[in-house]
């Protein structure tokens, strides 16, 4: 058993909050350790959302990382709902008073965060296997691995659970000493990402009788469209082409006529969850990102928690190191779980108001036609989802 070096922050996981905290504590001078399950390639190869709110692209360019999402990201100032044939424009920037949101791939955001973190020589251990964490809540947090055949062991002040919903962290805290909140629900999204052109200038979000679909982007040159399918679905069941009618199935004639079809670059289903695990922190040990909640995409808010969760947890964290005062970590989790619900909300509702639930019934149904219809009769409706969409300040 090989001893590592003692640091102040051991960080779990290379996502988005893993790599972002990792970050935000190197700039303030911390010493951190993020230690990844998978290869480097393999966390740039997930493909996921990419609206970031106004207070994300913020925090990335305080943290030294927004240079190339301002240049390559698209900004949108709203987008539209399309539904029984009609498309109605959800203008953000009108209805938020400027706010808008920017369109820039979670799969860049991550390449821009690790390129800062080698240029940091910020020390990341890939490829660890059998992490497992302990001593964090008698105040000894203590992490091992395993890596080309050695296991190592070391010792942190503070631990980041930042490994996603099926991290090791989160597993590691007894579950009596938690709150599980989860919602599954019956669905799932096929997403498929070609190198086309977008249908549409802004996203398109659908509410169709053979069910959800929404057109999204990645550039002008590279698209994502997904349609609801079962939740237990294959993705490798799914044609190109057996892909493309269904979506097509689903737009209306005239976007249908203009769609640009092409090979996949990728194509996978993702489950539809909503998940809290409260609080998110366990002495020591502090979870942020999807290690402790998950959203259904349908709103765009997973990358953005990740980020609202480790911008409060770095400023507590900072604070701790600098003042020796706890009143930024202590007040992490209430701090953090305030903004999380909200979103949680949000999403469930947006993920109600969009995709089709036979399990409903005809009342179900019909509620759901008459909140679409509420929202293009109601401004302040309107004005309720554009505040939730560009975001709640942080
Ligand atoms: N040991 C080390 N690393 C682990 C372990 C483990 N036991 N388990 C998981 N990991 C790693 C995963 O390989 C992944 O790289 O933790 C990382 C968690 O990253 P994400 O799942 O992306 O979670 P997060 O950083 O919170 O970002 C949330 O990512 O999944 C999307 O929709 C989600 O947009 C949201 C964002
Ligand atoms: C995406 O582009 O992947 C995306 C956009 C908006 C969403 C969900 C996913 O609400």
């Amino acid at each position: 058993m090989k001893r590592g070096e003692r640091t102040q922050v051991a960080i779990i996981g290379s996502g988005p909050a893993g790599l972002l905290l990792g970050r935000l504590l190197t700039q303030a001078g911390i010493d951190n350790v993020i230690v990844e399950r998978k290869s480097k390639e393999y966390v740039l190869s997930r493909i996921r959302a990419g609206v970031l709110e106004e207070g994300s692209a913020r925090i990335l360019d305080e943290a030294g990382v927004g240079e190339r999402m301002r240049r390559e990201g698209l900004v949108h100032h709203g987008f539209d709902i399309a539904h029984f044939g009609e498309r109605h424009r959800i203008d953000l920037s009108a209805l938020t008073g400027g706010k808008a949101v920017l369109v820039y791939g979670q799969t860049e955001i991550t390449q821009d965060l690790m390129d800062r973190s080698e240029a940091d020589g910020a020390p990341t251990v890939y490829e660890a296997e059998d992490v497992a964490i302990s001593g964090f809540e008698t105040g000894q947090p203590e992490i091992t691995y395993r890596k080309g055949g050695e296991e190592t062991v070391f010792q942190a002040d503070f631990i980041a659970g930042c490994d996603g919903f099926h991290g090791v962290c989160r597993q590691s805290v007894p579950e009596e000493a938690m709150f599980l909140a989860e919602r599954i629900y019956p669905a799932g999204w096929l997403g498929l990402l070609s190198d086309t052109p977008p249908v549409s200038d802004e996203l398109v979000y659908i509410c169709h009788e053979r069910g959800f679909a929404l057109c999204s982007m990645r550039s002008p040159t590279r698209s994502r469209y997904y349609i609801q399918c079962g939740p237990d679905e294959d993705a490798s069941h799914w044609s190109d082409e057996r892909f493309w009618e269904e979506l097509k199935l689903r737009l209306d004639p005239e976007m249908a006529e203009s769609l640009v079809t092409g090979p996949s670059i990728e194509k996978s289903v993702a489950p539809l969850r909503s998940f809290v695990a409260e609080p998110m922190r366990f002495g020591r040990l502090f979870l942020a990102g999807d290690a402790a909640h998950i959203v259904p995409p349908t709103g765009a808010k997973g990358l953005n928690l990740a980020i609202g969760d480790v911008f409060y947890l770095a400023e507590g964290m900072i604070e701790y190191f600098r003042k020796g005062t706890e009143s930024g970590i202590d007040a992490y989790s209430e701090r953090a779980l305030r903004r999380i619900w909200q979103a949680e909300r949000f999403s469930w509702w947006m993920t109600s108001l969009l995709h089709l639930f036979p399990e409903r019934g005809r009342f179900g149904r019909r509620l759901q036609e008459a909140e679409l219809a509420y929202l293009v009769r109601s401004e302040a409706a309107r004005a309720a989802l554009a505040e939730s969409y560009v975001g709640l300040p942080l």
